[in-house]
């Protein structure tokens, strides 16, 4: 080593030294009682945004582990790691957490501690989307608003899990294994705020049973759900979104006025198995049925008041905006007072 080289290194690591030296020393002379140090503790793998204390990014790091969460963090982002496991440890002093996203990751329902989520009394929304539980989580916090286990491998919920979310406004279940099986009467029970159940994409054959009164949303999209037992929505007067496409419903599963549900905008049931147009209400304003086997639209029949004549004023007229029929056995034209029937109609497929 020459002389030269000798000391382009060892300033560098002079440097290096001291500055770790300095830093040290920056450590051991602050005050014990800074409360700014300890605020801004931060975990090694993680980034703490200074203007926005509350928030922990440990998103997309490719962690193993849940790193030890500070005290002081609020919004927690572990989102797209290989955590297999949600130990309690790392959350002792995490005690005024509100938000989790723990989405796309690699939890099973095993490596959850039991009562890790519940002893986060703070907790509002908790996100393990397309990990690997089979099981819904439980015990859950009673302050939960929202749960979303879409795309992992759910085929059991714990007896009661759901039972005392009561500001539970969405649970979001699309994409796992549930059988009719898997639900028991009381399943739903208690959860006076769900506004929005998302149930698509598992292997119902039947409806889910009674649900909440205040649900607006209710989606079961693509199971095999092959009837509606008659007055399944009586009790739910809110109902504004009902999606039920891709299932095995026949007229025979549909009993007659099974869709009078008078807070009812939006109705799905493409890819189904109906020769009929279903009875509406007057109130409906969207109405898919593409890709079934109706033959033939009888505007009488399917007009939810006595079709008003052509010049008729009439106060109560269906709001119906937008009708998929396409993919049927129909063939145009469209039935002239189809059009006397609904005048709002914007857009008719066929
Ligand atoms: C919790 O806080 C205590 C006191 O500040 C600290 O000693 C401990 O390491 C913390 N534990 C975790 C897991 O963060
Ligand atoms: C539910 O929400 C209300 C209103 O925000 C709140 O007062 C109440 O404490 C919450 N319930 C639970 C169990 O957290
Ligand atoms: C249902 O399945 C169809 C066909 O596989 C797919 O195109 C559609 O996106 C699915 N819908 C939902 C809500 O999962
Ligand atoms: C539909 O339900 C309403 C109450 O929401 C009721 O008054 C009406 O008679 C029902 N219509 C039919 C055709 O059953
Ligand atoms: C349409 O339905 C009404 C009432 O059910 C019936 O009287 C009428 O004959 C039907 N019209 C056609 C063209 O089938």
């Amino acid at each position: 080593m020459t002389a030269l080289q000798w000391r382009a290194c060892c300033w560098y690591f002079w440097v290096l030294l001291t500055n770790a030296a300095w830093t040290q020393n920056m450590y051991d002379e602050s005050d014990p009682y800074d409360w700014s140090f300890h605020t801004f503790e931060c975990p090694q793998e993680c980034f703490c945004p200074p203007s926005f204390p509350n928030a922990l990014y440990c998103d997309s790091k490719g962690l193993k582990e849940i790193p030890a969460i500070p005290a002081r963090i609020w919004y927690l982002y572990l989102q797209n790691n290989l955590i297999e496991t949600v130990p309690a440890k790392p959350f002792v002093n995490a005690t005024q957490l509100k938000w989790i996203n723990l989405n796309n990751n690699k939890i099973t329902s095993n490596g959850i501690e039991k009562a890790v989520f519940s002893n986060m009394k703070s907790l509002l929304y908790l996100f393990l989307e397309d990990n690997e539980l089979d099981e819904v989580p439980a015990p859950l916090p009673m302050s939960l608003e929202q749960l979303r286990l879409a795309r992992n491998k759910i085929g059991t919920i714990p007896a009661r899990a759901f039972n005392n979310l009561e500001n539970l406004t969405m649970l979001d279940l699309h994409q796992n294994k549930l059988l009719d099986s898997t639900f028991s009467s009381d399943t739903f029970q208690g959860l006076n705020s769900l506004v929005q159940l998302n149930i698509a994409r598992n292997s119902l054959t039947k409806m889910p049973p009674i649900l909440p009164a205040n649900v607006m949303q209710l989606f079961l999209d693509n199971n095999s759900i092959e009837a509606i037992p008659a007055n399944y929505f009586d009790a739910m007067l809110k109902l504004i979104f009902l999606r039920l496409n891709n299932n095995k419903l026949t007229d025979e599963g549909l009993p007659n006025k099974v869709f009078n549900i008078s807070s009812l905008l939006d109705l799905q049931l493409s890819y189904n198995e109906l020769t009929r147009i279903p009875a509406i209400t007057a109130h409906l304003e969207h109405l898919h049925l593409d890709n079934n086997r109706i033959n033939s639209v009888n505007s009488t029949q399917i007009c939810p008041i006595p079709i008003p004549g052509e010049h008729v004023y009439e106060r109560n007229l269906p709001r119906l905006r937008y009708l998929r029929l396409d993919g049927n056995e129909i063939k145009p034209p469209i039935p002239f007072d189809l059009m006397l029937c609904f005048r709002l109609l914007q857009a008719v497929v066929i």
